[in-house]
């Protein structure tokens, strides 16, 4: 059997659409997977949803839907996302299949069998966004994670005896030095597990969203325990066809954001060793991806959507993007305007510029035919040291990537670009060609040839990172399908003379400012077309309708409004209001009249963007009940989502004064 590379995403939850956080995680294991395949590796890369728990049980509850008619549609979303993309993911795992339940159960009776479950108590503190057990803080505290407020969760439970596996884990840090990286995350999780282990509650029973366990259908299996299984049920652990699973298992990689190392690295192992299965090769863990200094959250607001960016740059410019600018590892922010800086000065005026030109130049003067490159007078130190140069970006590209350095191992690449940019200004092929004498001839033969081979060898490395501009790049150069290219074999010197090149074509049409205020209007008027999965269906149709989500399809409101100027109790119905206590209040950044709110509904915490800060100084609202209009189009405002609206009366002046109540009323209470 050939060398085999395994490699999964996180699965994503299904109580937030997809957005560029994900896509984040997603594309850098997309340019993993398929680069090992071109370095001929058997390539197996997994991602998926994950659908059970009481967060998304919540979350359909609110969406008015059934736990599965919600998660079919997000997940579909998603799905419909990566294949959009161009992800080449292998299968697609949702924790509410079949396939799953079964990998699951096996898994937990295997633990069981080896004696690592016993039922106990629990009385503690629950994060439910986090799915997590909050050790510390008693009723009324807060999540360390994330600072939502904690519930109180009180039930006889399954517990798993992590505490056991204190000392194995330790040893399994200490040998396996790769086994979490970057090295920073290591040794976080190695003072967590030193600071001692608790045992795990790994069921609950006051809710039915979940798989049934094992001979005790009453519990449903543990959120945590239930995700993390995805990575061997996908393979078919527990079913009867799991030759993939003896083909893939142990993972080579399970890449992850950095805020949940924990589960990865400290849960996974021990549920695995309780098992007696083999354990992952590796985990790393990336940071967050932030806009304008805040990470990209649902509760936030401000998520930008993968789908404005594909519309209007396409999926070869996101890619380079983050894997170029965000040093891996470590936070790094997305805005428009570094998105297009970027785009510009490293595909459309790099590599773009460079293909565009070498190629019409062997088009120009040697009727598309690669020329012969002279090895004598006609060649000089300068051809050599971009021949020498080239051998080192291969040799640098590689160790990078290995190391999981991307945004290292692109710029490597992309100071060979630049040299050979200079080159090319300096030798003046344009001017070679004037001449007619024979020197003249063979010197520019030299010159295209050292540049196409440069260009070719670019292309080469960076085809996993931007698979679409390098394979029509590469099919121009009249070589063919890139994707069958071995990698490992790429050497300076294989541009064979007299490849006959293909029609050339422009690869990064160069971008302006109308385009970041494109992309822009797009995240500020979220139509349906561009947030629901039947939007997804219709941008993908093209470049209709994308210029239909810049602004101009918004639907026309129903004429409720009799001539009388009356409405109906049904149309009043229509208006979800609810009170709601303000849990967090704060200015927003250069809006002298906005606030941002987080306000808890009782069945989720939102934020909303209200212009009441000339009225209300921040922290005198924290922990007022205000009415909300709860059921409101999502709006932008300074690249912050407001979902739903503050009811006040408006007095002279227009001064907001805020609605409330005389008695107190409990939270998420219904106005009517
Ligand atoms: N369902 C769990 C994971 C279970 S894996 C067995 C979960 N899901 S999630 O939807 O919250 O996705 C988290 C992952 O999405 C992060 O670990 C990261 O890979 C990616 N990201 C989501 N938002 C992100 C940013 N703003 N920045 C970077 N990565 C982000 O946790």
């Amino acid at each position: 059997m050939g060398k085999t590379f395994y490699i999964t995403t996180p699965i994503y939850y299904v109580n937030a659409r997809p957005h560029i956080g994900h896509a984040y995680t997603t594309l850098a294991c997309d340019a993993v997977a398929r680069r090992r395949r071109m370095l001929g590796f058997d390539t197996f890369f997994l991602t998926g949803t994950d659908e059970h728990g009481q967060k998304i049980q919540r979350a359909a509850e609110a969406a008015g839907k059934t736990p599965q008619e919600f998660t079919d549609e997000i997940s579909g979303e998603f799905h419909a996302l990566w294949q959009r993309m161009g992800i080449t993911f292998d299968d697609y795992i949702r924790t509410t299949s079949e396939r799953h339940k079964r990998g699951v159960q096996e898994l937990w009776r295997r633990i069981r069998n080896h004696g690592y479950i016993y039922k106990g108590s629990y009385r503690g503190q629950y994060c439910v966004f986090d799915e997590l057990y909050v050790d510390a803080g008693g009723p009324g505290g807060s999540c360390p994670e994330c600072g939502r407020p904690t519930e109180t969760v009180e039930e006889e439970n399954y517990f798993f005896k992590l505490s056991a596996f204190t000392e194995q884990l330790l040893e399994l840090y200490t040998s396996e030095p790769h086994f979490i990286r970057p090295e920073s995350r290591r040794n976080e999780v190695v003072s967590f597990v030193r600071s001692g282990l608790r045992d795990l509650s790994i069921s609950r029973s006051t809710f039915s969203w979940g798989i049934p366990v094992p001979d005790d259908p009453s519990h449903v299996v543990y959120v945590w325990l239930d995700a993390l299984a995805n990575y061997v049920t996908a393979l078919g652990f527990g079913s009867e066809a799991d030759s993939r699973y003896r083909q893939f298992w142990p993972a080579d990689v399970h890449m992850i954001g950095k805020e949940i190392v924990r589960f990865h690295c400290v849960y996974w192992p021990a549920f695995l060793m309780a098992a007696r299965l083999p354990l992952p090769r590796s985990i790393v863990a990336h940071g967050w991806l932030l806009f304008e200094e805040n990470k990209m959250s649902k509760s936030r607001g401000n998520i930008v959507r993968t789908q404005t960016i594909l519309n209007v740059l396409g999926a070869d410019a996101l890619r380079y993007f983050l894997l170029r600018e965000v040093v891996f590892g470590q936070d790094g922010s997305f805005s428009f305007d570094a998105l297009v800086q970027r785009y510009n000065s490293d595909l459309a005026n790099g590599l773009g510029n460079l293909a565009s030109r070498t190629l019409a130049m062997i088009t120009r003067y040697f009727r598309g035919e690669v020329p012969y490159p002279s090895q004598t007078a006609a060649h000089t130190p300068a051809d050599d040291s971009v021949a020498d140069l080239a051998k080192r970006t291969i040799a640098d590209f590689h160790f990078y990537f290995d190391q999981y350095q991307f945004s290292r191992a692109l710029e490597a690449a992309w100071v060979l670009v630049a040299a050979v940019d200079k080159y090319i200004v300096e030798n003046e092929p344009w001017s070679l060609a004037e001449k007619e004498d024979e020197n003249s001839r063979a010197r520019l033969a030299t010159v295209l040839y050292t540049a196409a081979e440069a260009l070719r060898i670019v292309t080469a490395l960076a085809h996993p990172v931007i698979p679409d501009a390098t394979g029509r790049i590469w099919s121009q150069l009249g070589l063919g399908e890139i994707t069958k290219f071995p990698l490992a074999t790429l050497a300076w010197g294989q541009l064979r003379l007299g490849t006959k090149l293909d029609a050339v074509q422009p690869v990064f049409p160069r971008a302006d400012k109308s385009t970041i205020e494109r992309m822009q209007r797009m995240e500020e008027d979220p139509t349906p077309a561009t947030s629901t999965a039947a939007g997804t269906a219709a941008i993908e149709s093209g470049a209709n309708a994308a210029a239909s989500t810049a602004g101009a399809t918004r639907p026309a409101a129903s004429p409720a409004v009799a001539g009388d100027g009356k409405i109906a109790i049904e149309d009043f119905a229509k208006v979800d209001l609810r009170v709601a206590e303000v849990k967090v209040a704060e200015k927003v950044k250069g809006a002298d009249k906005l606030l941002r709110l987080e306000v808890d509904l009782g069945s989720e915490v939102r934020q909303i963007v209200a212009g009441i800060a000339e009225a209300y100084a921040p922290e005198s609202l924290v922990g007022r009940k205000v009415v909300v209009v709860a059921n409101l189009q999502p709006r932008r405002l300074r690249g912050l989502e407001s979902n739903g609206m503050i009811v006040a009366a408006s007095i002279e002046g227009g001064r907001p004064v805020l609605a409330g109540f005389l008695e107190d009323v409990p939270v998420g209470a219904r106005l009517k």
